[in-house]
């Protein structure tokens, strides 16, 4: 069994946390790529049309006994559309699975809460997980927090360890990958 992070960034943050969130666990780290450079503008085209853009992985990296960490941002509510390209060529998961995201935060609480939902149906069996940390909880109290501060946040060393630190709490004495075999 292996523990494989598979992560997909477009500005960094996900990228990072997905990082140090698989060195702190000892999983193996995979990164989500395209071939062509992602602009704005495709982002928007993307989300309208459900479209999947091409992507560096195949969808063969996960085994039946491995245990998967997906990473994304959110784009608009959804789940970013490189990693939804990836899921989509797996089908459905061989194996048990989990979800963490660092995204601004939930203008609507509702998106959030069916992602769960979303996802077991995509995949075809529920998530054992999703964690979802707002960059707003990274920032000083007191800070007046606009969309544009919230989306050009970048994440620190600092924050980093306080993310992993809390989502290794959160996910308990036993995580989910444990006794898999
Ligand atoms: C086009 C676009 C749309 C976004 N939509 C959402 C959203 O719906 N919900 C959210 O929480 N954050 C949203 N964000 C903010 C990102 O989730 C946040 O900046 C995240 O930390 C970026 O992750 P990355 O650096 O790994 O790409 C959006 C960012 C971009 C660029």
């Amino acid at each position: 069994m292996k523990i494989k992070v598979i992560s997909y960034s477009f500005t960094g943050n996900n990228e990072a946390l997905a990082a140090e969130f698989a060195k702190a666990i000892g999983a193996e780290h995979l990164r989500i790529t395209e071939p062509k450079k992602r602009t704005a503008g495709k982002i928007v085209r993307e989300n309208l049309f459900n479209r999947d853009p091409k992507i560096n992985l195949s969808g063969d990296e996960i085994s039946v006994d491995d245990f998967a960490i997906f990473v994304s941002p959110f784009w608009f509510g959804k789940i970013a559309s490189p990693l939804r390209a990836y899921l989509n060529l797996l089908k459905s998961i061989p194996s048990k699975y989990g979800f963490l995201s660092l995204c601004v935060g939930y203008d609507n609480p509702e998106t959030y809460q069916k992602f769960k939902i979303e996802l077991g149906q995509m995949l075809g069996r529920a998530p054992e997980f999703v964690i979802l940390k707002r960059i707003a909880d990274l920032l000083p109290p007191g800070q007046e927090l606009s969309q544009k501060l919230l989306t050009e946040y970048r994440v620190n060393q600092e924050d980093l360890k306080m993310l992993v630190a809390s989502i290794i709490e959160e996910l308990g004495d036993t995580p989910p990958w444990f006794g898999n075999s």
